[in-house]
């Protein structure tokens, strides 16, 4: 969600700046600008919709050596090139990710003072605000920290004043920010793959801290504008991850690497089918909150059922969006887990914030390394999906669920069951190198899906749904296969398609009955079974392997990913960057 990429050096920096656009097109946006110093003046650029609308209007040749771009996730004001970063005002000009939220406040009173405003954007007050205070102050580093301290929200600055045209100035609270430097110059970025061309090695800018970068240097200062200095990280990743290797997009490049994401994380914790010290155990806990979103959210569903059937505990799952503002029942023996890939999430970093503030243990489990919800929690676990670049999530939900699952058996001292985890990365092979195309061909015109199961697979399907609705723009429902004929069923006619996911043998024939229902209703049902059913009340079948429950769970999401993959292409859709939608989504 909106990227920022600053550059200082000595090459030129518009090729550089495009570049760190490009690689964090995946956090989703929908304009994109620049902003750069040539003849000791300010030049903006911005173009609404894609960076290749911006390229064409720009000379990457330009004798620039320093500069700011930004992508834009329309929050406050629609996307067009008035709304679109960078803001200048003043002497000010910024890029900004995050949300004010006492903007209006703030742009009332300046309007007071004569400022005048083009856009309807907060980020266009953060600008008037440095450049107001900046008169009184007279220094850079002490008019971003007075400023900073009149914002409510969420924030990572990227900022240049006309009267220091050596120097790039940045901050951040509440969204992240890193800094990195190569022999040719120095960098700020949203996230370490825009930087990746040049350089793997990075620093982490704290919440609240002032970086200052010159081509030479990076200077720190905390909020007493002492200079601090920073611990450097290195990615562990090479460029080749973040690239597409051959595959159409990156969400097929990531459902073909499920099979080492699952590995890896497996691997991490597990060797010769007993826990690793990477393990920690939580068995002192005697009650578990799962809080996340989205498809955290789900993986954190499927995972309720494994806790309660082997660790015997209640678990209680919970969207970020709603935890943070109800009343939580908490005891000392409960603990907190927050699921997050990008470990940003605007929503479940609050939730955790307020666990942590209520004296409840907190665990993370995160995909992106030292990221806010990695270092705020009291035990982190990481998941080894790898880099994530599309939109939408499929690796790194099979990381979670793996890891999850490992967490449970852990807690329930049951090792005995990790001999079930071995050979799994075949099946998923095997599961991922299926054609769907069919499958597809059968869905991708229809504008309503409907899918059932029970249990787990309910959660399963839920995560099914998700990927149609946000890959292929289909309105697709997931139900409990026992509550639709309480409502639901009455949308059923001719033809409307089902896809019913059947893994569970205890409650199979409760499911398998459901599906008459829909079928007596003319559905066109897809089964997707690890049962061994030669009924005819199904029209498509996709065979799963039958394996121990305890690992089921992971696999069994693989034929619907690749089939929302499928009916995306079929329907045209921007697939890795779907519209409205952001990768790291840190407004709530
Ligand atoms: C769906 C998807 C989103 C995320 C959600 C949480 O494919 O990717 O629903 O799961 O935005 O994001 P993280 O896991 O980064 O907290």
């Amino acid at each position: 969600m909106c990227g920022i990429i600053g550059y200082i050096g000595k090459d030129k920096a518009l090729p550089r700046i495009l570049s760190g656009l490009k690689s964090l097109e995946y956090r989703g946006y929908d304009s994109a600008g620049i902003a750069y110093v040539k003849n000791k003046k300010i030049i903006v650029q911005k173009e609404v919709g894609r960076i290749s609308n911006l390229e064409k209007k720009i000379n990457l040749e330009e004798d620039t050596y320093m500069g700011i771009g930004h992508t834009r996730w329309a929050t406050h004001g629609e996307a067009n090139k008035i709304n679109s970063h960078p803001h200048t005002l003043g002497k000010f000009t910024i890029v900004h990710n995050g949300i004010i939220e006492n903007y209006q406040s703030l742009k009332d009173e300046l309007i007071k003072k004569g400022v005048k405003f083009v856009s309807e954007t907060d980020t266009e007050v953060i600008a008037a605000l440095l450049n107001e205070n900046y008169k009184n102050e007279k220094d850079i580093l002490k008019t971003i920290l007075k400023t900073t301290k009149e914002l409510v929200g969420s924030y990572a600055l990227g900022i240049i004043c006309t009267d220091d045209l050596e120097h790039i100035y940045a901050t951040r609270c509440g969204s992240p920010l890193i800094m990195a430097q190569d022999k040719n110059g120095s960098y700020i970025a949203s996230d370490v793959p825009a930087i990746l061309n040049y350089t793997n090695k990075y620093y982490l800018l704290e919440e609240k801290e002032i970086a200052k970068i010159s081509s030479e240097e990076i200077q720190v200062f905390d909020d007493n504008l002492q200079q601090v200095q920073k611990e450097m990280h290195t990615f562990e990743g090479s460029v080749e991850t973040i690239l597409l290797n051959g595959y159409e997009h990156f969400m097929l490049k990531e459902i073909h690497e499920e099979d080492t994401a699952f590995k890896n994380t497996l691997d991490y914790y597990v060797q010769n089918n007993k826990f690793k010290e990477t393990m920690p155990d939580f068995k002192k806990y005697q009650s578990i909150h799962i809080v996340a979103c989205g498809s955290a959210y789900y993986a954190g569903l499927v995972s309720k059922y494994i806790f309660e059937e082997y660790v015997n505990i209640p678990v209680k799952v919970e969207l970020a969006s709603e935890y943070r503002y109800q009343k939580n029942f908490y005891d000392s023996n409960t603990l907190v887990i927050i699921i997050s890939q990008s470990g940003e999430t605007a929503d479940s970093l609050a939730s955790l914030k307020m666990a942590k503030n209520a004296g409840i243990d907190t665990l993370a489990i995160v995909n992106v390394t030292s990221s806010s919800i990695a270092r705020e929690a009291k035990y982190t676990l990481y998941t080894k999906a790898g880099v994530e670049i599309a939109v939408a999530t499929t690796k790194a939900f099979i990381a979670q669920v793996t890891l999850l699952s490992l967490v449970a058996l852990k807690m329930a001292q049951r090792e005995d069951l990790l001999q079930e985890f071995k050979g799994i990365e075949n099946y998923i092979q095997d599961l991922v190198n299926r054609d769907y195309l069919p499958y597809a061909k059968f869905l991708y015109q229809n504008n309503n899906i409907f899918f059932i199961g029970r249990g787990v697979d309910y959660a399963l399907c839920l995560e099914g749904s998700l990927k149609l609705k946000e890959a292929a723009y289909i309105n697709s429902v997931a139900l409990a296969a026992g509550e639709l004929k309480h409502g639901t069923i009455s949308l059923i006619e001719d033809n409307t398609p089902v896809i019913s996911v059947c893994t569970d043998a205890s409650i199979a024939l409760k499911t398998i009955s459901n599906i008459k229902e829909v079928k007596a209703r003319k559905a066109k049902v897809l089964l997707i079974t690890n049962e061994d059913i030669n009924d005819n009340f199904y029209d498509y079948k996709i065979d799963l392997p039958k394996l121990h429950p305890v690992v089921m769970s992971i696999i069994t999401v693989i034929p619907m990913q690749l089939i929302a993959y499928e009916v995306a292409k079929l329907r045209g859709c921007d697939i890795d960057k779907p519209r409205n939608l952001a990768k790291s989504v840190t407004v709530e």
